[in-house]
C-alpha cells in the first residue's frame, strides 16, 4: 500500500468566525501504480483533498500515511523535502516558468534535487521526447500551445521519478481532443513508469480512461 488515508476531515476557517466544512470522514486507500480519478461537482471538496494528500495543506483531524509514514508527524522542511522527492504535480494553469524554456523547466526540479546539469539536461531530454516535444526544446512557454505547455508540464512532473503525480483538474482549460491525448500520455507514463497517478476532473471522458474512480459529494465519498 502507498498511500492510506484515514478519516479526514477538513473545515475552513475565514474571517468573521466563518467556517465552510470542505470534506468529512474521508478513508481510503491508494495501492502503487493506481491510475485514479477524484470526481465530483464543484465544491464537493476534490482540490481540498488533493492540497492534503500532497502535504501542501494539513487536514482539520484525521491522517495521511505515506509510504509507513504519517505526514502529520513531518516539519516543514522534511515536507518540503517530501514534496520535492515523493511528488510529482500538474497544475490546471500548466504553472511552467514563463522566463524559462521547455527544457529548462524541466530540469528546474532536479536542479533543486542538486543533480548535476549533464544528468539534468540528458534526463530532460530524454522525458520531452518520451511526450513529443523532442522538437521543442528550447520553446518559451508563449510559443508553446496549450495542450503542448501541460505535456512540458507533465515532463516536468516525472522527471524527478516521484512515487505519485497528484494533478488537480489537469484538462480543465483543455479542448476535449486535447484532453483525451493528454489522458493517453498519462496513462503511457502511468504503464512504462509505474507511477501513480491521482487527478481530479470534472469531465466525463475523462472519468472513463481513470482505472478507479473516487467519487466525492458534499466532501464525502460516494463509491
Ligand atoms: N481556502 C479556502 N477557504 C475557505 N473555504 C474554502 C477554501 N478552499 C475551499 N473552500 C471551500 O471548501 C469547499 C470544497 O472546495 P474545493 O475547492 O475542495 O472543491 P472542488 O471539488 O475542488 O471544487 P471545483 O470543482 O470547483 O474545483 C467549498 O465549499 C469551498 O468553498
Ligand atoms: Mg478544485
Amino acid at each position: 500500500m502507498l498511500i492510506q488515508v484515514n478519516n479526514l476531515t477538513k473545515t475552513y476557517k475565514t474571517s468573521g468566525g466563518i467556517t465552510t466544512p470542505a470534506l468529512n470522514d474521508v478513508s481510503f486507500t491508494i495501492e502503487r501504480g493506481e491510475f485514479t480519478a477524484i470526481a465530483g461537482p464543484s465544491g464537493s471538496g476534490k482540490s481540498s483533498l488533493l492540497n492534503i494528500l500532497s502535504a501542501l495543506d494539513a487536514p482539520s483531524s484525521g491522517e495521511v500515511i505515506f509510504n509507513e509514514e504519517n505526514l502529520s508527524t513531518l516539519n516543514e522542511k522534511q515536507l518540503s523535502y517530501f514534496r520535492l522527492h515523493t511528488i510529482g504535480f500538474i497544475f490546471q494553469a500548466y504553472n511552467l516558468i514563463n522566463t524559462l524554456t521547455a527544457i529548462e523547466n524541466v530540469e528546474y526540479p532536479l536542479l533543486l534535487q542538486n543533480i548535476s546539469a549533464k544528468q539534468r539536461r540528458l534526463r530532460a531530454i530524454d522525458i520531452l521526447e518520451q511526450v513529443g516535444l523532442g522538437d521543442y526544446l528550447t520553446r518559451f512557454p508563449n510559443q508553446l500551445s496549450g495542450g503542448q505547455q501541460q505535456r512540458v508540464a507533465v515532463a516536468r512532473s516525472i522527471v524527478t521519478k516521484p512515487k505519485v503525480i497528484m494533478a488537480d483538474e489537469p484538462t480543465a482549460n483543455l479542448d476535449s481532443k486535447t484532453s483525451a491525448s493528454l489522458i493517453e500520455l498519462m496513462l503511457k507514463l502511468n504503464e512504462e513508469h509505474t507511477t501513480t497517478f491521482i487527478f481530479s476532473t470534472h469531465d466525463k471522458d475523462i472519468m472513463d480512461r481513470a482505472k478507479r474512480l473516487i467519487l466525492l459529494k458534499d466532501g464525502q465519498i460516494q463509491s
